[in-house]
Parts: C-alpha cells; sequence; structure tokens
C-alpha cells in the first residue's frame, strides 16, 4: 500500500502534479561573515545553502557574505574557490548534499547574483587589528555589495551606523569561540544599533560536557542578549524533523495515543555509513556520545517526547523541548553504564567498500579508547512517558544510512484470534523516516482474503516525494534564512544545551570511573551485540536497519 495521491479523470488514475514549496520573500539585508570561510562547512552546506536561497528568491539585493581565513587570497579567487566547489556539490548525489530531482546545474544568473555580493577577508583571529579590518569591510561595502575606495566619506573605517546588520557566523574550531567572541565583543561588533542588529550563529560543539558548556554560555551571555545567540543543530533543519510538530500537533488522532497507555516503547536511530573520514583529530576527541546526542538525537527525542506548546512562538516551543531533556532521568554512575552500550568499528567492508579499524584510521590514536557507537535506554520522568523506555542509538561504519524515529505500541489488550497459527500478533508500529527518505509509515494487521480466518502484516507508507516537489536542500537553507529574520524557533537556547549536556553527564561521568566496556563490531554490521542485549533485557529487539 503506498500513499501516493491518485485522482481519477475520465475513469483513468492520474497523479495530481506535486505539491511546490511555499516560497518565503527576502529576507531583510545584512551581511553575513563566516569565519572558517574555507573550511568544509562553509564549501559543502553553507554556500550551496545561499545559493538554494538567492535561486528562491530569499535574499535581498543589498545581502552580502565576507568569508574570513587566514590564508591570503582576493575576492576574486575565493568566489572561484566556491564556483568549483558548489558546482561538485550539485553534481553529487545522495552523502550530505541531497540532490533529489536528479542532475541540477548551477544557474548562471542566481549564482552571479550571489557570487557578486560575496567578499574575502584575510585574518588572524587572534589579532585585534584583524576585528578592526573586518569592521572597516563591513562598513566600506555600499548596498550593491561592491567595495568602497577608502575615503569614501559615511561608510568609513570604524563607522558603526554604516555597519547595518550582521550575522557572525562561527564555522571554526571550537577552541576558537571564545577568543573570537571576545575580539568581535571588544571592537565593538557585537553592539547593536539603530541601525543594525547583530546576531552570532554558533556550530557544534557546545562545549565538551555540562561545565564548559555552561562556561560557554557565560562567556556568550555576557557580551550578547539570548535573542541574538543562534546555536545551531542543523537536524532541525530537516524538513522531516520539522515536520514531526506538524505531525503531532495539526492531526487529530496522534495526540491521544501519544502516551504511557498506548505507546510500549521508542526507538531513535541515526546509523551512518560514514566512518570518521578526514575528522580523525576531532572525532578521537569527542566520540560518538558527544559528537551526536545532546545535541541530535535529544532533538529527535524533544521533538517526539515534549508536550504541546502553548503557541509556535520561538521561547514556547524551546520552553517544551527544555522540560521535556531535563526530565530525562540522570542516574547514578554503575547503572547509568548499565543501560548504556558504546562500541568501536573493526575492519570491515560498508556496501562494498573496505573499511580500516577505527584505530588505523588517520589522526586517531593508535590506543584510542573512543566510542564509534553508543546505544542506551533513557527513562523520561514525566506523567506522559513513565515507565515507557526511549532507546536511542547512533554509530559509524555502519551497514545502512538511516535516521528514524520508531514508534511501538502496546499489543492489543485481548487476543481474539487466539486460535490462529499467529496467536502473538505484532503490536503497531508509526515510523517518521528522516533520511535518506523521508516520509511516515505504519504497520498494521489485516486479514488475507480467502475463506480460512488468517491475518498478515501490511504497510501504510508516506513518501514526502509522492506529494511535495523536490527541491536541493542542505538543510541549512531554513536556518540561515531564519536567523536573518530573527526566528529562533529551530535554534538551541542555553538552557536547551545546558539540559542535553545534564542528560548525557553522568554516563560520561560513569566512562570516566571505568564502568562499562567498550565492545567492537565489525565495520558494515548493524553494532555491537551488547546493543542487542540491551533491548533483550527487557524482552525487545531493535527494529532491522537493512
Ligand atoms: C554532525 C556530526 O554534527 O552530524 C557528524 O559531527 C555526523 O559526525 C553528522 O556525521 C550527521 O549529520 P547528517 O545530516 O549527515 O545526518
Amino acid at each position: 500500500m503506498t500513499g501516493k495521491p491518485v485522482a481519477r479523470k475520465n475513469g483513468r488514475a492520474v497523479s495530481p502534479p506535486l505539491i511546490d514549496h511555499v516560497a518565503a520573500p527576502p529576507a531583510p539585508p545584512c551581511t553575513l561573515v563566516i569565519f572558517g570561510a574555507s573550511g568544509d562547512l562553509t564549501h559543502r552546506l553553507l554556500m550551496p545553502a545561499l545559493y538554494n536561497l538567492a535561486r528562491a528568491g530569499s535574499l535581498d539585493p543589498g545581502f552580502r557574505v565576507i568569508g574570513v581565513s587566514r590564508s591570503p587570497m582576493t575576492d576574486e579567487q575565493f568566489r572561484e574557490d566556491l564556483t568549483t566547489s558548489i558546482k561538485k556539490c550539485f553534481a553529487e548525489t545522495g552523502g550530505a548534499f541531497d540532490v533529489q530531482d536528479g542532475h541540477v546545474t548551477v544557474e548562471k544568473n542566481q549564482w552571479a547574483f550571489l557570487r557578486d555580493h560575496i567578499h574575502y577577508l584575510a585574518a588572524d583571529l587572534g589579532d585585534p587589528n584583524s576585528y578592526v579590518d573586518l569592521g572597516n569591510l563591513i562598513a566600506s561595502l555600499n548596498d550593491n555589495g561592491t567595495k568602497k575606495k577608502a575615503g569614501d566619506g559615511d561608510r568609513a573605517a570604524g563607522n558603526q551606523a554604516a555597519i547595518g546588520n550582521v550575522i557572525f557566523y562561527l564555522a571554526i574550531a571550537s577552541s576558537l569561540f571564545e577568543p573570537t567572541i571576545q575580539h568581535l565583543a571588544a571592537s565593538q561588533l557585537l553592539k547593536q544599533t539603530r541601525n543594525g542588529w547583530r546576531r552570532l550563529i554558533i556550530e557544534k560543539p557546545f562545549g565538551h560536557d555540562l561545565a564548559s558548556a555552561k562556561e560557554l554560555d557565560k562567556i556568550i551571555l555576557k557580551v550578547l542578549r539570548e535573542d541574538q545567540v543562534f546555536r545551531m543543530d542543523h537536524f532541525l533543519g530537516k524538513e522531516t524533523v520539522q515536520n514531526i510538530m506538524v505531525l503531532r500537533f495539526a492531526n487529530g488522532f496522534f495526540e491521544p495515543l501519544w502516551n504511557r497507555q498506548h505507546i510500549d516503547h521508542v526507538q531513535i536511530t541515526a546509523s551512518e555509513t560514514v566512518g570518521v573520514e578526514r575528522r580523525g583529530s576531532f572525532y578521537d576527541a569527542t566520540g560518538a556520545l558527544r559528537d551526536m546526542v545532546p545535541n541530535h538525537m535529544f532533538q529527535l527525542l524533544a521533538m517526539c517526547a515534549m508536550e504541546a506548546p502553548n503557541s509556535f512562538s520561538a521561547d514556547a516551543v524551546r520552553s517544551e523541548k527544555a522540560k521535556v531533556v531535563q526530565a530525562i532521568r540522570a542516574l547514578p554512575p554503575r547503572e547509568a553504564a548499565n543501560d548504556t552500550v558504546r562500541g568501536r568499528y573493526m575492519a570491515g567492508t560498508v556496501q562494498g567498500k573496505p573499511v580500516k579499524n577505527y584505530r588505523e584510521e588517520p589522526d586517531v590514536r593508535r590506543d584510542s579508547t573512543t566510542e564509534t557507537y553508543v546505544a542506551m535506554k533513557l527513562m523520561i520522568d514525566n506523567w506522559r512517558w513513565a515507565d515507557v523506555p526511549f532507546y536511542v542509538r547512533t554509530g559509524k561504519a555502519l551497514a545502512t544510512r538511516k535516521t528514524e524515529i520508531a514508534i511501538r505500541f502496546k499489543q492489543v489488550p485481548y487476543a481474539l484470534f487466539r486460535d490462529l497459527p499467529q496467536a502473538t500478533l505484532p503490536s503497531n508500529e508509526l515510523i517518521l523516516h528522516v533520511q535518506p527518505e523521508e516520509g511516515v509509515s505504519t504497520n498494521f494487521q489485516a486479514k488475507v482474503p480467502g475463506q480460512q480466518l488468517a491475518i498478515s502484516g501490511v504497510k501504510m507508507n508516506f513518501k514526502y516525494s509522492d506529494y511535495f516537489q523536490a527541491k536541493p536542500n542542505t538543510g541549512y537553507e531554513t536556518l540561515i534564512y531564519d536567523c536573518m529574520t530573527g526566528d529562533a524557533t529551530l535554534f538551541q537556547r542555553a538552557d536547551n544545551i545546558e539540559g542535553g549536556w545534564a542528560a548525557v553527564q553522568p554516563i560520561l561521568d560513569a566512562w570516566h570511573k571505568g564502568y562499562g566496556s567498550l565492545t567492537d563490531y565489525k565495520a558494515g554490521s548493524n553494532g555491537p551485540a551488547a546493543a542487542d542485549d540491551l533491548l533483550a533485557r527487557d524482552g525487545r529487539r531493535w527494529r532491522d536497519l537493512t
């Protein structure tokens, strides 16, 4: 059974046209300063996202970008580099940049518009003079995005009023967050004027544990107001993640079932086929738990488990999310370790390609004890979810790339069909498919046609692509646009971040104290056997990933 919409014309089934995206009006003009301009994130995700926004007509003619990085480069060289990367991104299929409607070529006019609005500044982020140069450059750019020559009067160096709206995007190593923010503040660049707001986008990792996250928040909130800070979690840019709220709160029939009366347990999975790739030194110091759980996995959990907010305002939504994450039960070290499995991949084959043992990956310590997989059982201590386990798992170099939330309902209360061979009927499941396929499906029981009463499991499947036109989307478009329009709903407030860390801190402490051991799994498998045991203990099983 598929959910594909079918209309009838002269008795013949025809598919109605796919529904197009709702275009957003251009965001207010601003300068987007990207620190870390030569990095992967800028080339692979931010620029393609800006290009998609340009194509959708969502950028104001007064919009401009200033890339900031160490290496000396002219505007023209930077633009050329970006042109090469963006063409490459669009030519690729799959991976982080999904081109869903086949081969999309870069549209010359739209790219030319954006390209002409891109500038470059070579700067040392530790040098206060770099921020003076930056202020001067922002002020000296006129509305057409072209640089004015020195001595151009009202937009001269240091003229705060000429700077206008600015977003500072920290796409840099986390060790540089603090000094960069301090320098921005000292150079008065974070000071809002009547002529312009100042906002800060900060990428993860936001801290390394609860204490460091709190410390970073303290530093930021000394120089900025909370509504100027946009803590990025790119999972919130994913359409299906945003759709969880619509699914729950724009439909009448899910919510009455969405609680401990009807739900047996929830499984949240983010399984990746990629290994650590070129990020060995970052990853080895981070591990699967810190890299994925307090942020991405808890976003999925919060969307699925939070109470209905009393409005769709940024604060109402973020307050509900904070509450549910704060309700995750904190366990003493031994129990926390007992409810957690950590694994590390060994050599194997992922989708036909050989994968090295994790410890032999570039920039990984040969005696590393970092986990590349984590699975855990979490309990949420509130009225809605008391006694309903949330099982969470994520790992690298696994057999399949799949992110999903599976809601497993309780079994029927009475075995009416007890004489059937299928005496124990599987319980119903609702699956929210986040990626790579986006949609919602449900499994239920149906009668097999025929004189005998026989029952079989069937599936109802809604795919986004059956209803809506696919547009190339990096996931960053909505987030950048929302920051430009000042909508923080899809960004993390300080309490959301700290709540996430507080919930994983007992596990970090337990591991630090030596509780729980690291188990190996073969690259290309479904993860360590110990993760299966974690559920088997409760008489449950993970959903099959393949
Ligand atoms: C990043 C993690 O935040 O998210 C990566 O640092 C991970 O390790 C990535 O691969 C997953 O994001 P996506 O969008 O590819 O599922």
